[in-house]
Protein backbone atom coordinates (compact mmCIF):
# COMPACT_ATOMS: atom_id res chain seq x y z
CA UNK A 1 0.00 0.00 0.00
CA UNK A 2 2.71 2.45 1.24
CA UNK A 3 4.49 1.23 -1.97
CA UNK A 4 1.66 2.44 -3.87
CA UNK A 5 1.00 5.19 -2.72
CA UNK A 6 4.71 6.43 -2.92
CA UNK A 7 4.04 5.25 -7.02
CA UNK A 8 0.93 7.78 -7.37
CA UNK A 9 2.91 10.30 -5.81
CA UNK A 10 5.98 9.91 -7.88
CA UNK A 11 3.42 9.74 -10.90
CA UNK A 12 1.54 12.81 -9.59
CA UNK A 13 5.06 14.60 -8.97
CA UNK A 14 5.88 13.80 -12.56
CA UNK A 15 3.42 14.91 -14.54
CA UNK A 16 3.55 17.97 -12.56
CA UNK A 17 6.91 18.41 -13.40
CA UNK A 18 6.04 17.38 -17.11
CA UNK A 19 3.13 20.22 -17.22
CA UNK A 20 5.53 22.72 -15.72
CA UNK A 21 7.98 21.91 -17.72
CA UNK A 22 6.09 22.39 -20.92
CA UNK A 23 4.20 26.03 -19.12
CA UNK A 24 7.78 27.19 -18.36
CA UNK A 25 9.31 26.05 -21.37
CA UNK A 26 7.67 28.82 -23.12
CA UNK A 27 7.34 31.53 -21.50
CA UNK A 28 5.72 33.62 -24.58
CA UNK A 29 4.63 32.73 -28.46
CA UNK A 30 5.33 35.90 -30.86
CA UNK A 31 3.50 35.12 -34.40
CA UNK A 32 4.75 36.68 -37.78
CA UNK A 33 2.72 35.77 -40.53
CA UNK A 34 -0.35 36.01 -42.96
CA UNK A 35 -4.38 35.70 -42.46
CA UNK A 36 -3.93 31.84 -41.19
CA UNK A 37 -2.66 33.47 -37.67
CA UNK A 38 -3.81 36.79 -37.77
CA UNK A 39 -5.34 37.77 -34.78
CA UNK A 40 -6.67 41.07 -35.28
CA UNK A 41 -3.85 43.51 -36.70
CA UNK A 42 -5.66 44.15 -39.63
CA UNK A 43 -8.72 45.71 -37.69
CA UNK A 44 -5.81 48.69 -36.52
CA UNK A 45 -5.66 49.43 -40.56
CA UNK A 46 -8.27 52.16 -41.26
CA UNK A 47 -7.49 51.76 -45.38
CA UNK A 48 -7.60 47.84 -45.02
CA UNK A 49 -10.07 45.85 -46.63
CA UNK A 50 -8.00 42.46 -45.92
CA UNK A 51 -10.03 42.23 -42.81
CA UNK A 52 -12.48 39.85 -40.91
CA UNK A 53 -14.10 41.51 -38.47
CA UNK A 54 -17.08 41.22 -40.01
CA UNK A 55 -20.35 38.59 -40.39
CA UNK A 56 -19.93 36.11 -41.23
CA UNK A 57 -15.99 35.40 -40.05
CA UNK A 58 -15.72 34.26 -36.14
CA UNK A 59 -20.08 33.02 -36.41
CA UNK A 60 -18.89 30.41 -33.92
CA UNK A 61 -16.94 32.40 -31.83
CA UNK A 62 -18.90 34.66 -28.70
CA UNK A 63 -19.44 38.10 -29.01
CA UNK A 64 -18.51 40.06 -32.17
CA UNK A 65 -16.09 39.02 -35.39
CA UNK A 66 -12.85 39.46 -33.91
CA UNK A 67 -10.75 39.48 -37.32
CA UNK A 68 -10.02 36.05 -37.72
CA UNK A 69 -10.08 34.78 -41.02
CA UNK A 70 -12.31 31.71 -39.74
CA UNK A 71 -15.44 30.43 -38.61
CA UNK A 72 -14.31 30.77 -34.80
CA UNK A 73 -10.69 30.20 -33.63
CA UNK A 74 -7.65 29.87 -36.05
CA UNK A 75 -3.92 28.34 -36.13
CA UNK A 76 -2.64 30.74 -33.47
CA UNK A 77 -5.52 30.19 -30.95
CA UNK A 78 -5.01 26.58 -30.89
CA UNK A 79 -1.14 26.27 -30.84
CA UNK A 80 -1.54 28.64 -28.04
CA UNK A 81 -4.14 26.54 -26.18
CA UNK A 82 -1.82 23.63 -26.65
CA UNK A 83 0.91 25.45 -25.07
CA UNK A 84 -1.38 26.40 -22.16
CA UNK A 85 -1.10 30.00 -22.55
CA UNK A 86 -3.03 32.68 -23.92
CA UNK A 87 -3.26 33.75 -27.61
CA UNK A 88 -0.57 36.15 -28.43
CA UNK A 89 -3.04 39.58 -29.06
CA UNK A 90 -2.47 42.08 -31.75
CA UNK A 91 0.66 43.96 -31.73
CA UNK A 92 -1.30 46.83 -33.25
CA UNK A 93 -3.15 46.78 -29.91
CA UNK A 94 -0.73 48.17 -27.92
CA UNK A 95 1.18 50.47 -30.07
CA UNK A 96 -0.59 53.37 -27.70
CA UNK A 97 -1.18 51.24 -24.66
CA UNK A 98 1.03 52.72 -21.51
CA UNK A 99 1.98 49.35 -20.48
CA UNK A 100 3.16 47.80 -23.54
CA UNK A 101 6.03 46.17 -22.40
CA UNK A 102 4.38 44.55 -19.71
CA UNK A 103 2.27 43.34 -22.77
CA UNK A 104 4.97 42.05 -24.53
CA UNK A 105 6.30 39.70 -21.90
CA UNK A 106 3.34 37.69 -22.74
CA UNK A 107 3.90 37.74 -26.41
CA UNK A 108 2.06 39.14 -29.31
CA UNK A 109 1.29 38.59 -32.91
CA UNK A 110 2.39 40.78 -35.69
CA UNK A 111 0.36 38.53 -38.29
CA UNK A 112 -1.28 40.26 -41.11
CA UNK A 113 -3.18 39.07 -43.70
CA UNK A 114 -2.38 39.13 -46.84
CA UNK A 115 1.44 39.46 -45.85
CA UNK A 116 3.71 37.77 -47.81
CA UNK A 117 7.45 37.13 -48.08
CA UNK A 118 7.89 39.61 -51.09
CA UNK A 119 6.82 43.11 -49.83
CA UNK A 120 5.14 43.54 -53.46
CA UNK A 121 2.89 40.69 -52.59
CA UNK A 122 -0.99 41.61 -52.44
CA UNK A 123 -4.04 40.14 -51.84
CA UNK A 124 -7.48 42.12 -52.27
CA UNK A 125 -10.89 41.73 -53.51
CA UNK A 126 -9.64 42.30 -57.49
CA UNK A 127 -7.49 39.47 -57.06
CA UNK A 128 -8.45 37.03 -59.93
CA UNK A 129 -9.54 40.12 -61.80
CA UNK A 130 -8.91 39.05 -65.06
CA UNK A 131 -7.09 41.88 -67.52
CA UNK A 132 -8.51 42.23 -70.86
CA UNK A 133 -7.28 43.94 -73.93
CA UNK A 134 -10.91 46.37 -73.49
CA UNK A 135 -9.08 47.71 -70.38
CA UNK A 136 -7.57 51.22 -71.04
CA UNK A 137 -4.47 52.98 -69.18
CA UNK A 138 -6.73 55.28 -67.11
CA UNK A 139 -8.77 52.41 -66.16
CA UNK A 140 -5.77 49.76 -64.69
CA UNK A 141 -4.66 52.85 -63.25
CA UNK A 142 -8.02 53.27 -61.22
CA UNK A 143 -8.04 49.57 -60.75
CA UNK A 144 -4.07 49.59 -59.36
CA UNK A 145 -4.92 52.46 -56.87
CA UNK A 146 -8.28 50.69 -55.48
CA UNK A 147 -5.78 47.74 -55.10
CA UNK A 148 -2.94 49.39 -53.15
CA UNK A 149 -5.78 50.59 -50.97
CA UNK A 150 -7.14 47.10 -50.22
CA UNK A 151 -3.69 45.16 -50.06
CA UNK A 152 -3.19 47.12 -46.95
CA UNK A 153 -1.36 44.87 -44.82
CA UNK A 154 1.27 44.97 -42.36
CA UNK A 155 4.82 43.24 -44.62
CA UNK A 156 6.37 40.46 -43.50
CA UNK A 157 9.14 43.12 -43.56
CA UNK A 158 7.54 45.37 -41.19
CA UNK A 159 6.35 42.79 -38.84
CA UNK A 160 10.48 42.26 -38.49
CA UNK A 161 10.82 45.99 -37.78
CA UNK A 162 7.70 45.70 -35.01
CA UNK A 163 9.68 42.42 -33.55
CA UNK A 164 13.01 44.52 -33.27
CA UNK A 165 10.81 47.63 -31.43
CA UNK A 166 9.77 44.80 -29.27
CA UNK A 167 13.09 43.32 -28.68
CA UNK A 168 14.12 46.89 -27.41
CA UNK A 169 11.02 47.18 -25.13
CA UNK A 170 12.29 43.86 -23.15
CA UNK A 171 16.11 44.78 -23.22
CA UNK A 172 15.06 48.13 -21.43
CA UNK A 173 12.99 46.37 -19.39
CA UNK A 174 14.84 43.08 -18.10
CA UNK A 175 18.06 43.81 -19.03
CA UNK A 176 20.64 42.51 -22.32
CA UNK A 177 21.17 39.08 -20.21
CA UNK A 178 17.31 38.56 -19.27
CA UNK A 179 15.70 39.50 -22.45
CA UNK A 180 17.24 37.17 -24.21
CA UNK A 181 17.31 34.59 -22.37
CA UNK A 182 13.36 34.82 -22.36
CA UNK A 183 13.53 35.48 -26.69
CA UNK A 184 15.03 32.26 -26.86
CA UNK A 185 12.82 30.29 -24.92
CA UNK A 186 10.04 31.84 -27.00
CA UNK A 187 8.16 30.34 -29.25
CA UNK A 188 8.31 31.91 -32.72
CA UNK A 189 5.56 30.93 -35.10
CA UNK A 190 6.24 31.77 -38.78
CA UNK A 191 3.35 30.86 -41.19
CA UNK A 192 4.19 32.82 -44.37
CA UNK A 193 4.40 32.28 -48.42
CA UNK A 194 1.16 31.50 -49.69
CA UNK A 195 -0.03 35.29 -50.50
CA UNK A 196 3.13 35.17 -52.78
CA UNK A 197 2.31 32.18 -54.58
CA UNK A 198 -1.34 33.23 -54.87
CA UNK A 199 -0.37 36.47 -56.02
CA UNK A 200 1.75 34.32 -58.66
CA UNK A 201 -0.86 32.40 -59.89
CA UNK A 202 -3.61 34.89 -59.54
CA UNK A 203 -2.40 38.33 -60.30
CA UNK A 204 -4.05 41.60 -59.90
CA UNK A 205 -4.61 42.93 -63.21
CA UNK A 206 -1.83 45.57 -62.71
CA UNK A 207 0.66 43.24 -61.32
CA UNK A 208 4.10 44.15 -62.67
CA UNK A 209 5.24 41.10 -65.54
CA UNK A 210 6.52 38.20 -63.48
CA UNK A 211 9.80 36.17 -63.87
CA UNK A 212 9.30 32.53 -64.63
CA UNK A 213 8.12 30.45 -61.67
CA UNK A 214 11.56 28.77 -60.70
CA UNK A 215 13.06 32.38 -60.56
CA UNK A 216 10.12 33.35 -58.32
CA UNK A 217 10.07 30.96 -55.89
CA UNK A 218 14.30 31.07 -55.52
CA UNK A 219 13.34 34.88 -54.97
CA UNK A 220 11.16 33.84 -52.09
CA UNK A 221 13.17 31.30 -50.53
CA UNK A 222 16.16 33.91 -50.54
CA UNK A 223 14.18 36.64 -49.19
CA UNK A 224 12.62 34.24 -46.60
CA UNK A 225 16.66 33.17 -45.28
CA UNK A 226 17.30 36.64 -44.92
CA UNK A 227 14.28 37.18 -42.72
CA UNK A 228 14.57 34.36 -40.44
CA UNK A 229 18.22 35.22 -40.12
CA UNK A 230 16.92 38.71 -38.84
CA UNK A 231 14.57 36.98 -36.32
CA UNK A 232 17.25 35.11 -35.23
CA UNK A 233 19.32 37.80 -34.62
CA UNK A 234 16.81 39.54 -32.41
CA UNK A 235 17.20 36.66 -30.31
CA UNK A 236 14.54 34.06 -31.35
CA UNK A 237 15.86 30.61 -31.24
CA UNK A 238 13.07 28.19 -31.25
CA UNK A 239 10.97 28.51 -34.65
CA UNK A 240 8.56 26.76 -35.96
CA UNK A 241 7.64 27.09 -40.09
CA UNK A 242 4.14 25.86 -41.47
CA UNK A 243 5.56 25.56 -44.90
CA UNK A 244 3.06 26.17 -47.55
CA UNK A 245 -0.22 24.34 -48.30
CA UNK A 246 -1.54 22.55 -51.23
CA UNK A 247 -3.07 26.50 -52.58
CA UNK A 248 -3.98 24.80 -55.48
CA UNK A 249 -6.73 23.24 -53.66
CA UNK A 250 -8.11 26.40 -51.63
CA UNK A 251 -11.52 26.66 -53.19
CA UNK A 252 -10.96 30.20 -55.40
CA UNK A 253 -7.80 28.04 -57.09
CA UNK A 254 -10.26 25.09 -57.94
CA UNK A 255 -12.64 27.74 -59.66
CA UNK A 256 -9.58 27.73 -62.39
CA UNK A 257 -9.98 24.20 -62.88
CA UNK A 258 -12.20 23.24 -65.28
CA UNK A 259 -13.20 19.99 -63.85
CA UNK A 260 -13.25 21.45 -60.51
CA UNK A 261 -9.74 19.77 -59.31
CA UNK A 262 -7.04 21.08 -57.44
CA UNK A 263 -4.67 24.09 -59.67
CA UNK A 264 -2.01 21.70 -60.42
CA UNK A 265 0.67 24.18 -61.24
CA UNK A 266 0.06 26.14 -58.16
CA UNK A 267 0.53 22.92 -55.96
CA UNK A 268 3.40 22.13 -58.05
CA UNK A 269 5.32 25.54 -57.26
CA UNK A 270 3.92 25.12 -53.71
CA UNK A 271 5.72 22.38 -52.99
CA UNK A 272 8.86 23.52 -54.69
CA UNK A 273 9.07 26.26 -52.85
CA UNK A 274 8.30 23.94 -49.41
CA UNK A 275 11.38 21.77 -50.59
CA UNK A 276 13.60 25.51 -50.68
CA UNK A 277 12.49 26.23 -47.37
CA UNK A 278 13.20 22.96 -45.40
CA UNK A 279 16.70 22.77 -47.13
CA UNK A 280 17.26 26.43 -45.83
CA UNK A 281 15.97 25.18 -42.69
CA UNK A 282 18.83 22.20 -42.51
CA UNK A 283 21.31 24.79 -43.53
CA UNK A 284 20.60 27.62 -41.14
CA UNK A 285 20.73 24.72 -38.39
CA UNK A 286 23.71 23.34 -39.38
CA UNK A 287 25.07 26.93 -39.31
CA UNK A 288 23.87 28.24 -36.08
CA UNK A 289 24.10 25.93 -33.30
CA UNK A 290 21.61 27.03 -31.08
CA UNK A 291 18.72 27.18 -33.50
CA UNK A 292 16.27 24.76 -33.20
CA UNK A 293 13.25 24.31 -35.68
CA UNK A 294 9.87 22.52 -36.14
CA UNK A 295 8.41 22.35 -39.59
CA UNK A 296 5.38 20.99 -40.53
CA UNK A 297 4.37 19.65 -44.08
CA UNK A 298 0.69 21.58 -44.27
CA UNK A 299 0.71 20.68 -47.80
CA UNK A 300 0.66 17.15 -46.97
CA UNK A 301 -1.43 17.51 -44.03
CA UNK A 302 -4.31 19.17 -46.47
CA UNK A 303 -3.83 16.15 -49.19
CA UNK A 304 -4.80 13.82 -45.80
CA UNK A 305 -8.19 15.61 -45.60
CA UNK A 306 -8.86 15.62 -49.09
CA UNK A 307 -8.23 12.20 -49.92
CA UNK A 308 -9.45 10.63 -46.51
CA UNK A 309 -11.80 12.94 -45.13
CA UNK A 310 -13.76 11.02 -42.96
CA UNK A 311 -10.68 9.98 -40.75
CA UNK A 312 -10.98 13.36 -40.08
CA UNK A 313 -14.59 14.02 -39.61
CA UNK A 314 -14.94 15.76 -43.11
CA UNK A 315 -17.19 15.53 -45.65
CA UNK A 316 -16.73 18.62 -48.05
CA UNK A 317 -13.46 19.54 -49.01
CA UNK A 318 -13.61 21.04 -52.07
CA UNK A 319 -16.38 24.05 -51.66
CA UNK A 320 -16.19 26.81 -49.09
CA UNK A 321 -18.81 27.22 -46.38
CA UNK A 322 -19.12 31.21 -46.54
CA UNK A 323 -19.36 32.90 -49.69
CA UNK A 324 -21.10 32.99 -53.41
CA UNK A 325 -21.04 31.29 -56.37
CA UNK A 326 -19.54 28.05 -58.08
CA UNK A 327 -18.10 26.38 -54.91
CA UNK A 328 -19.27 29.40 -52.90
CA UNK A 329 -15.65 30.61 -54.36
CA UNK A 330 -16.52 33.42 -56.87
CA UNK A 331 -17.33 35.76 -54.06
CA UNK A 332 -16.04 36.12 -50.31
CA UNK A 333 -17.72 35.77 -46.98
CA UNK A 334 -19.07 39.49 -46.53
CA UNK A 335 -22.30 40.12 -44.60
CA UNK A 336 -24.65 39.61 -48.13
CA UNK A 337 -22.94 35.88 -48.05
CA UNK A 338 -24.76 32.31 -47.28
CA UNK A 339 -22.83 30.32 -45.37
CA UNK A 340 -23.47 26.55 -44.08
CA UNK A 341 -24.83 24.93 -41.28
CA UNK A 342 -22.34 21.91 -41.35
CA UNK A 343 -18.92 23.93 -40.37
CA UNK A 344 -17.39 20.88 -38.60
CA UNK A 345 -17.53 19.15 -42.23
CA UNK A 346 -16.02 21.60 -44.40
CA UNK A 347 -12.63 21.89 -44.61
CA UNK A 348 -12.53 25.30 -46.06
CA UNK A 349 -14.31 28.41 -44.15
CA UNK A 350 -14.48 30.95 -47.25
CA UNK A 351 -12.59 30.91 -50.50
CA UNK A 352 -8.96 30.96 -48.96
CA UNK A 353 -8.76 29.99 -45.45
CA UNK A 354 -9.68 26.58 -43.39
CA UNK A 355 -12.61 25.97 -41.24
CA UNK A 356 -11.82 26.30 -37.17
CA UNK A 357 -12.37 22.38 -37.42
CA UNK A 358 -9.17 22.18 -40.13
CA UNK A 359 -7.06 24.40 -38.29
CA UNK A 360 -8.01 22.27 -34.81
CA UNK A 361 -7.02 19.22 -36.32
CA UNK A 362 -4.24 20.83 -37.70
CA UNK A 363 -2.56 22.10 -34.17
CA UNK A 364 -2.89 18.31 -33.03
CA UNK A 365 -0.90 17.13 -35.51
CA UNK A 366 1.56 20.20 -35.92
CA UNK A 367 2.08 19.83 -31.51
CA UNK A 368 1.81 16.08 -31.30
CA UNK A 369 2.11 14.45 -34.29
CA UNK A 370 4.29 12.40 -36.29
CA UNK A 371 7.42 12.87 -38.36
CA UNK A 372 5.87 12.60 -41.68
CA UNK A 373 3.87 15.65 -41.10
CA UNK A 374 6.15 17.63 -38.75
CA UNK A 375 10.17 17.31 -38.42
CA UNK A 376 13.17 17.23 -37.62
CA UNK A 377 10.74 17.42 -33.88
CA UNK A 378 6.79 18.32 -33.41
CA UNK A 379 6.55 21.17 -32.13
CA UNK A 380 5.70 20.00 -28.37
CA UNK A 381 9.14 18.55 -28.66
CA UNK A 382 10.65 21.54 -29.78
CA UNK A 383 9.29 23.79 -26.57
CA UNK A 384 10.89 21.03 -24.24
CA UNK A 385 14.29 20.77 -25.77
C1 LIG B 1 -2.77 47.08 -19.71
O1 LIG B 1 -3.58 48.04 -19.08
C2 LIG B 1 -4.97 47.90 -19.32
C3 LIG B 1 -5.71 49.03 -18.62
O2 LIG B 1 -5.00 50.21 -18.70
C4 LIG B 1 -5.45 46.54 -18.81
O3 LIG B 1 -6.81 46.36 -19.14
C5 LIG B 1 -4.64 45.45 -19.47
O4 LIG B 1 -5.01 44.20 -18.92
C6 LIG B 1 -3.16 45.69 -19.25
N1 LIG B 1 -2.43 44.67 -20.03
C7 LIG B 1 -1.46 43.95 -19.50
C8 LIG B 1 -0.87 42.92 -20.38
O5 LIG B 1 -1.04 44.11 -18.37
C1 LIG C 1 -10.93 54.40 -70.87
O1 LIG C 1 -12.12 53.75 -70.50
C2 LIG C 1 -13.02 54.55 -69.81
C3 LIG C 1 -14.23 53.69 -69.41
O2 LIG C 1 -13.99 52.36 -69.60
C4 LIG C 1 -13.45 55.75 -70.69
O3 LIG C 1 -14.35 56.60 -69.96
C5 LIG C 1 -12.22 56.52 -71.08
O4 LIG C 1 -12.59 57.57 -71.98
C6 LIG C 1 -11.21 55.63 -71.77
N1 LIG C 1 -9.97 56.38 -71.99
C7 LIG C 1 -9.28 56.32 -73.12
C8 LIG C 1 -8.05 57.17 -73.16
O5 LIG C 1 -9.60 55.59 -74.04
C1 LIG D 1 -7.71 19.91 -63.10
O1 LIG D 1 -8.09 18.85 -62.26
C2 LIG D 1 -7.77 17.56 -62.75
C3 LIG D 1 -8.32 16.54 -61.75
O2 LIG D 1 -9.70 16.68 -61.63
C4 LIG D 1 -6.29 17.40 -62.95
O3 LIG D 1 -5.99 16.13 -63.51
C5 LIG D 1 -5.79 18.51 -63.88
O4 LIG D 1 -4.38 18.47 -63.97
C6 LIG D 1 -6.22 19.87 -63.35
N1 LIG D 1 -5.87 20.90 -64.31
C7 LIG D 1 -5.13 21.95 -64.02
C8 LIG D 1 -4.89 22.93 -65.13
O5 LIG D 1 -4.64 22.14 -62.93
Amino acid sequence: MAQRLYLFCLFLSLSLFFTLSINQAVPAIFVLGDSLVDVGNNNYLPLSLAKANFPHNGVDLPGKPLGRFSNGKNAADFLAMKLRIPTSPPYLSFTSAPNKSEAFLKGVSFASGGAGILDETSVGILKGTKTDETMNATRLGILGSINDLIRRSITFNQQIEYLSIVQGELVRQLGNEAAQNYLSKSLFVIVIGSNDILGYFDPSPTAPPKSNPQQFVDSLTLSLTGQLKKIYDLGARKFFVAGVTAIGCCPSQRNQNKTGGCNEEANYWSARLNEGVKSMLQGMQSELKDMKYSYSDTFGILLQFIQKPSNYGFVEVASACCGLGKNNAEIPCIPISQYCPNRRDHVFWDLYHPTEAAYSIFADIVFDGPKQFVFPVNVKQLVTM
